[in-house]
């Protein structure tokens, strides 16, 4: 895509005529007056997830408990039928997909599943600048094993602003027994080089793990060519499954006879699931890694949204997105840099991710003053206000719009009228 960018609204337009995704955000419910640019934290509705939530609804309200059995007992192997519709997006076999639980919940089943210490080998390596629930997880998972996560939690320290990789790898010391890092960093939006950092753990006999919660269906993936060992992610951001939509859990194939660390009647065979024997008969694919019935009405919306990414296509979306995101930053660059913002995300498109990330000293009361105007980002510690125009739903235009609120915000110095009490969910 051209990225010869200009000023002025008549230029937002400009793109939006060309925009070959620009139709499915008709099928969004967007709010008039409203710009949202929260994407990486929750995505919008679409009618296309509403429709299938009121489906799973109508088929409960039809059948009670013969909802298990309608179309083929769809619902009964809901995760099945969905990892079929998500398999393409990550680059995997769908029988290497569990939907299932929360990314935190996947963690544990993952880690408790591959971690198996040795008295030579028994630390996990980490970063210290992911989303923390997965060191709270990681941390509770070493102490099960009788460790002190001070011993047995070995943290890569983030040096500048960004994750230096080479230092990831060279604290891949034979004592490391898995690895679990993110794909996209949650702050910055930097991108780990997934395949440089795995060949380095597989070379060194170490299980690596990745928490992609910000890279599907944000950036193209190709999890079988890298031959992770499991991956784990969110599908309520970027996959807009709606608030707290079931997660979903990669296990690698090779791994299929691995016996699941939390054993659940889901995971047992469908064949004789409903003998109840008291011996669990594993399936031997990521459904052998279900724990209990499924969340038909957590899951549904996803059901809807999948479809439609797979009909826009990932490396059309992600095309989208990088196109959108440097229009963003071209703006920032050429309007809001004398004001006193940065932009702390990389810049180099095989580097980013699906936001931007605005850094400015008044990023807190920024971000606020930008939600009294319209606008809906998202705030994080210290000073980051993410942005994210996504590939689906965002237009041009809102972009150019709410450049010009910030403008306007930090021209008149409006947001000096913010409190610097905060709400409890920024
Ligand atoms: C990297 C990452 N992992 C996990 C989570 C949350 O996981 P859960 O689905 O358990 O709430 C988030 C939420 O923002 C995240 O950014």
């Amino acid at each position: 895509m051209d990225q010869h960018f200009k000023d002025g609204s008549d230029f937002a337009t400009f793109l939006d005529n060309n925009d070959p995704l620009g139709h499915f955000r008709q099928r969004f419910y967007l709010k008039k007056n409203t710009i949202y640019m929260c994407g990486n934290s929750l995505g919008l509705a679409s009618k296309d997830a509403e429709a299938t939530i009121l489906r799973a609804m109508q088929k409960w309200k039809e059948e009670g408990v013969k909802i298990w059995n309608v179309e083929d007992n769809k619902y009964h192997l809901y995760s099945a039928e969905l990892a079929k519709l998500m398999a393409e997006l990550v680059g995997v076999d769908p029988d290497e997909i569990a939907v299932s639980a929360s990314t935190t919940v996947n963690i544990h089943q993952a880690v408790s599943t591959f971690y198996k210490p040795t008295q030579d080998r028994y630390k996990i390596l980490v970063d210290n600048i992911n989303f923390p629930t997965d060191r709270y997880a990681i941390d509770s998972q070493v102490r099960l094993k009788g460790y002190e996560p001070n011993d047995a939690v070995k943290i890569v320290k983030c040096r500048g602003k960004l994750m230096e990789e080479d230092d990831i790898i060279e604290a891949m010391t034979s004592d490391v027994a898995l690895i679990l890092l993110p794909t996209v960093y949650y702050r910055s939006a930097q991108i780990l080089n997934m395949e440089k950092i795995t060949e380095a753990a597989k070379s060194r006999s170490i299980i690596i793990g990745w928490d992609l919660s910000h890279a599907a269906g944000s950036i193209e993936v190709n999890l079988k060519s890298l031959d992770i060992d499991f991956g784990v992610w969110c599908t309520y951001k970027y996959l807009n499954g709606g608030p707290g939509a079931t997660s979903a859990l990669y296990i690698n194939r090779k791994h299929f006879t691995t016996l699941p660390g939390l054993a659940g009647w889901a995971g047992n065979k469908p064949k004789t699931q409903f003998q109840l024997l008291q011996d669990f008969d594993h399936q031997q694919s990521a459904s052998g890694w279900l724990i209990g019935t499924p969340h038909v009405l957590s899951t549904a919306g996803l059901e809807g949204s999948l479809k439609m990414f797979n009909e826009a296509g990932m490396s059309n979306l992600r095309r989208k997105s990088l196109h959108i995101t440097a229009y963003l930053m071209f703006l920032v660059d050429t309007k809001l840099a004398q004001y006193g913002f940065t932009i702390g995300n990389p810049r180099d498109d095989e580097k980013r991710g699906g936001h931007v990330c605005l850094e400015h000293d008044e990023g807190y009361r920024i971000s606020i003053a930008l939600k009294a105007r319209g606008v809906v980002p998202d705030f994080r510690d210290p000073n980051v206000i993410r942005l994210t125009p996504t590939a689906l739903y965002t237009s041009y235009e809102e972009v150019y719009k709410m450049v010009e609120i910030l403008l306007d915000i930090v021209k008149n110095e409006t947001y000096k009228n913010v409190s610097l009490i905060r709400n409890l969910v920024v």
